[in-house]
C-alpha cells in the first residue's frame, strides 16, 4: 500500500514509524512532517486538500491517515473522499463531535451516554440564570476549537461570571460565541481510542495521558506532558468500559456515523460510575506514542480492515506489561516556549538506554536539530524497567532548555527497579 500521513507532531512520528513496520507497505509519503521524521518518507506539499488530493491521486495513494483535529474540521477527509482515495479521518460533519462541545453533549444526550449535566450559553444576559443551576466548582467549555485551552475550571461564582462575560465576548473569536457549562466531575481520568469502519468499533486499551505541566498535577494545562497504557482497571471499571464502547457503537450505528476513522472518549471515573468529558475525532497526542509501541499487530492492516469495512475481523494483540511516554518541552512552555536550543544527543541515548524517541517541535538548522515549539520530544519506552530507562535518557538529553515531569505512570520511580544507579540496567529487552 501507498500510504499518507498527515501531520507533524510526535504522534504522527509514531503512527509513521508504527506504518512504515508493516509488510503491507509500498511506499510512505508525508504531509508536514517536521525535521525529525521527515526521512521517513517522501514529503508532499500542497497549497490546500484539494490540491493535496490532486498530488495523491498522481502518486496512487492508497490511503490518508490524520494526526490533528484542523484538517479534519476543515474538511480534509472530504476532499479525499471526493478524489475517492480511502482515508483514516472523519468527514467534516462527524468531526464536529470534537469541533464543537455543544454537537457532542447533544449527541451523548440523544444516545443516553452518561456525562457531566450541562448548559449551552451564547447570550451574556443569560449568564446569571445559568449559573445559578450550578455549584462551584464549575466547568466552562469554549464550543468550538481553542487549541487545547478553551476549557476553564472556575472554583468561585465571581471567577465563573467573569469567564464566561469574556467568552461571551470572544476570548476565542468564534470558538467562544457558545459555551458549555458543565457540572464538575471528580476521578481519575481515561483515554479510550477506538477504530470506527462504520459498522464496528474496536476499542484499544485504555491509556492515560497528564495534561498539567507539573508534577503532583499541578500548574497549567498542556497538550499533555506524558503518558502511559494499558491503565491498570478494577473489575467493575472494566465491565464499566466494556459496556460504554457496546453503548458508543450503537450510538454510532443509530446515527448512521458512515465515516472510517477514530474515535476518542475522554472518560472519567466517577463515584456514579463513568463518564464522557469530551470526544476528539483522531488519534491523542502523547497516547499514540505508546499506545503504538504496545501494539504488536500489524496497524496497517488494521487500517486496511477499516476502509474496507471488515474491522469485525481484526484482532489487536498488544505486548505484556506497560508502556510509558514522557514529554520533553522547551522551558517557558506551554505560554512561552524557548526556541533555537540545540538538541545534541538523541541518538546516543537511544543506544544507552534503548528508549524510542518521537519529534514533535524541532527544526533542523545548519544541520543541526533545534527546538521549535512547545512540546520537543517524547521519550518512550515498554517493560518493567521502561521508567527507569527513560528518565536515565532524560537526565542525558543534552538539551538545555528541556523541562519534564518525573512522575508520568502508575508507579512513582524507585531505584530498585535497577539495580545499578548510573544508566539502564540493559536488561530491558530492547
Ligand atoms: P476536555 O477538553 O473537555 O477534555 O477538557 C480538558 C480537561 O478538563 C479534561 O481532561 C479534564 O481534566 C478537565 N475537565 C473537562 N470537563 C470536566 C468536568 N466536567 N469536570 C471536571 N474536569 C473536567
Ligand atoms: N491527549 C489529549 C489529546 O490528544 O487531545
Amino acid at each position: 500500500m501507498k500510504v499518507l500521513v498527515y501531520g507533524s507532531g510526535a504522534r504522527e512520528h509514531a503512527l509513521a514509524l508504527k506504518i512504515k513496520q508493516s509488510p503491507l507497505l509500498e511506499k510512505l509519503y508525508l504531509c508536514k512532517p517536521n525535521d525529525g521524521f521527515a526521512e521517513l518518507g517522501e514529503v508532499l506539499e500542497a497549497d490546500d486538500f484539494a490540491g493535496l488530493a490532486e498530488i495523491a491521486l498522481e502518486k496512487q495513494v492508497d490511503l490518508l491517515v490524520v494526526g490533528p483535529e484542523d484538517p479534519l474540521v476543515k474538511g480534509i477527509a472530504d476532499e479525499f473522499k471526493k478524489a475517492g482515495i480511502p482515508v483514516i479521518a472523519p468527514t467534516k460533519d462527524w468531526a464536529m463531535l470534537e469541533g464543537s462541545k455543544s454537537f457532542a453533549k447533544n449527541f451523548m444526550q440523544r444516545n443516553n451516554i452518561p456525562t457531566a449535566g450541562y448548559e449551552i450559553i451564547t447570550d451574556a444576559k443569560d449568564i446569571y440564570n445559568v449559573l445559578e443551576k450550578f455549584t462551584v466548582p464549575v466547568v466552562l467549555k469554549a464550543d468550538g476549537l481553542a487549541a487545547g485551552k478553551g476549557v476553564y475550571i472556575a472554583n468561585t461564582r465571581i471567577d465563573a461570571e467573569r469567564t464566561l462575560y469574556e467568552y461571551l465576548e470572544g476570548k476565542f473569536s468564534e470558538a467562544s460565541s457558545k459555551v458549555v457549562v458543565e457540572e464538575f466531575l471528580e476521578g481519575d481520568e481515561l483515554s479510550l481510542i477506538a477504530l470506527w469502519d462504520g459498522n464496528t468499533l474496536l476499542p484499544f486499551i485504555p491509556a492515560r495521558d497528564y495534561k498539567k505541566l507539573e508534577e503532583g498535577n499541578k500548574g497549567p494545562n498542556t497538550g499533555g506532558m506524558g503518558s502511559y497504557c494499558p491503565v491498570s482497571l478494577e473489575l467493575k471499571e472494566y465491565e464499566e468500559l466494556e459496556k460504554y464502547v457496546k453503548q458508543l457503537e450503537t450510538a454510532l450505528k443509530n446515527e448512521k456515523a458512515d465515516f472510517v476513522g477514530v474515535v476518542y472518549s475522554g472518560l472519567i471515573m466517577t463515584k456514579e460510575g463513568l463518564k464522557v468529558l469530551e470526544y476528539n475525532m483522531r488519534f491523542g497526542d502523547p497516547e499514540t506514542q505508546p499506545l503504538l509501541m504496545h501494539l504488536n499487530s500489524d496497524l496497517l492492516d488494521i487500517f486496511r480492515l477499516a476502509v474496507n469495512k471488515e474491522l469485525h475481523k481484526a484482532e489487536l494483540k498488544w505486548k505484556s506489561g506497560q508502556t510509558f511516554c514522557v514529554v520533553a518541552a522547551a522551558d517557558g512552555y506551554p505560554e512561552n516556549p524557548k526556541k533555537g536550543g540545540e538538541i545534541k544527543n538523541v541518538d546516543e541515548i537511544v543506544k544507552n538506554h534503548g528508549v524510542t524517541v518521537f519529534y514533535a517541535g524541532v527544526k533542523k538548522q545548519d544541520g543541526k536539530l533545534a527546538a521549535n515549539g512547545g512540546r520537543v520530544l517524547s521519550v518512550c519506552q515498554s517493560g518493567p524497567l521502561a521508567q527507569k530507562c527513560i528518565y536515565d535518557a532524560l537526565a542525558e538529553l543534552d538539551f538545555c532548555d528541556k523541562i519534564y515531569r518525573k512522575d508520568i505512570g502508575e508507579v512513582s520511580l524507585s531505584k530498585e527497579v535497577c539495580a545499578k544507579d548510573e544508566g539502564c540496567c540493559g536488561n530491558c529487552g530492547f
